[in-house]
């Protein structure tokens, strides 16, 4: 246990996560959450990894692609997590709609959670536009269910990119409020985010003051984990640099240059460099010699995951068995844990 959590909680420790399945994966979604999915399951955490297709119906149908594509896109991403690496027998993988657990709870916090807790929060803001009277109030609610998916499975561990950092406090502060609520110190545990790396926050090829995201009309402000190596090289060839000329030699000269601090950020995040040694080895250089050098590292990891996606993606039927083994495990943890929520909260049982 680390020193973050609430001191009485005495469980075990567990890793929770989980994607959107709206549209591609981008290298946002890879280096910021998958690719530490894969190392956090490598180091031997007990790991719970989600498709989250009830935060996905919080937006409007074009976005998540309507009733006829959810399960496709949940496929997808269910693909994607087992291309980057996760293993269904070591991790947990399955469907947020095929456990009951995360709607009942979420139902629980969203009568623990305060009216303005969930007004801060910025996503919020940001997803609903200028129109937030016409947003559903599922996409208002949705930290809520965020923080019943973590902790449904009394997750203490919880790998995303900086985008969550204030749903995952808004967790940790339901958790504590549940506790002190119904008298329960250390029921569930205060879960910790796990942010850290320069994978943390990609942003836009285009702009390097806005994050890499599945939103942004233009494509080429992103790599998609489905990208071939010849639109790889050709989106890095053209993302925006700056007039300022070579690569920097060191972290200072990276101020002010948000698009090369992106660019070294991504090379640093796939090949395991640090900045500094980047920095280090470019320094001095052209654009003309760091850019190819880039798009190469990413071709060189992304290749072999992009084939085994199309591999994997081409027989649904052993990624449904994944998922329905995945909702069954992922059940028999938090049906317990949902039974003492129902004790503790009072509800009538015969
Ligand atoms: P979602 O589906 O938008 O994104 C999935 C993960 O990708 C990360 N990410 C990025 N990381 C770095 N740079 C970027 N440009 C970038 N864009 C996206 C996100 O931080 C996230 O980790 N609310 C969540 C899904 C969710 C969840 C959960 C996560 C639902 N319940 C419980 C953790 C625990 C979301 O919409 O992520």
């Amino acid at each position: 246990m680390t020193d973050t959590q609430d001191a009485t909680y005495s469980g075990p420790e567990r890793v929770f996560s989980g994607i959107q399945p709206t549209g591609n994966l981008h290298l946002g979604n890879y280096l910021g959450a998958l690719k530490k999915f894969v190392d956090l399951q490598e180091e031997g955490w007990d790991c719970v990894y989600c498709v989250v297709d009830l935060h996905a119906i919080t937006q409007p149908q074009d976005v998540w692609g309507g009733p006829a594509l959810i399960a496709s896109h949940t496929r997808q991403i269910a693909s994607a997590y087992l291309a980057a690496g996760i293993d269904p027998k070591k991790s947990i993988v399955y469907a947020q709609s095929a456990v009951p657990a995360h709607v009942e709870l979420a139902w629980i916090f969203n009568c623990v959670a305060r009216m303005g807790w969930v007004e801060r929060m910025t996503q919020f803001k940001d997803k609903a536009g200028k129109d937030a009277e016409r947003a559903s109030v599922g996409l208002f609610t949705y930290p809520v269910l965020q923080a019943a998916d973590i902790l449904a499975y009394k997750a203490t561990h919880v790998p995303v990119g900086e985008d969550q950092k204030q749903h995952l406090e808004l967790s940790r502060d339901i958790a504590d409020r549940f506790n002190r609520d119904y008298d329960a110190p250390g029921f569930f545990p205060l879960p910790e985010p796990l942010i850290k790396g320069p994978g943390a926050r990609i942003m836009s090829l285009k702009d390097g003051t806005k994050k890499m995201s599945k939103s942004d009309p233009s494509d080429l402000s992103r790599i998609n984990l489905v990208d071939d190596a010849d639109l790889i090289s050709k989106k890095i060839k053209k993302a925006k640099t700056d007039v300022l000329g070579d690569m920097p030699s060191d972290t200072e000269g990276l101020e002010g240059r948000p698009e090369v601090e992106n660019l070294v950020g991504i090379y640093s995040a796939i090949t395991g460099d640090s900045v500094e040694a980047v920095l280090k080895q470019y320094g001095g250089q052209g654009f003309g010699v760091f850019k190819p050098a880039l798009a190469d590292a990413m071709v060189a990891h992304l290749a072999p995951i992009t084939a085994r996606y199309r591999e994997i993606l081409a027989d649904p039927a052993e990624i449904d068995r994944v998922l329905a083994d995945g909702a069954a495990r992922a059940d028999a943890i938090a049906a317990p844990i949902m039974h003492e929520v129902r004790e503790l909260v009072g509800f009538w049982r015969a």
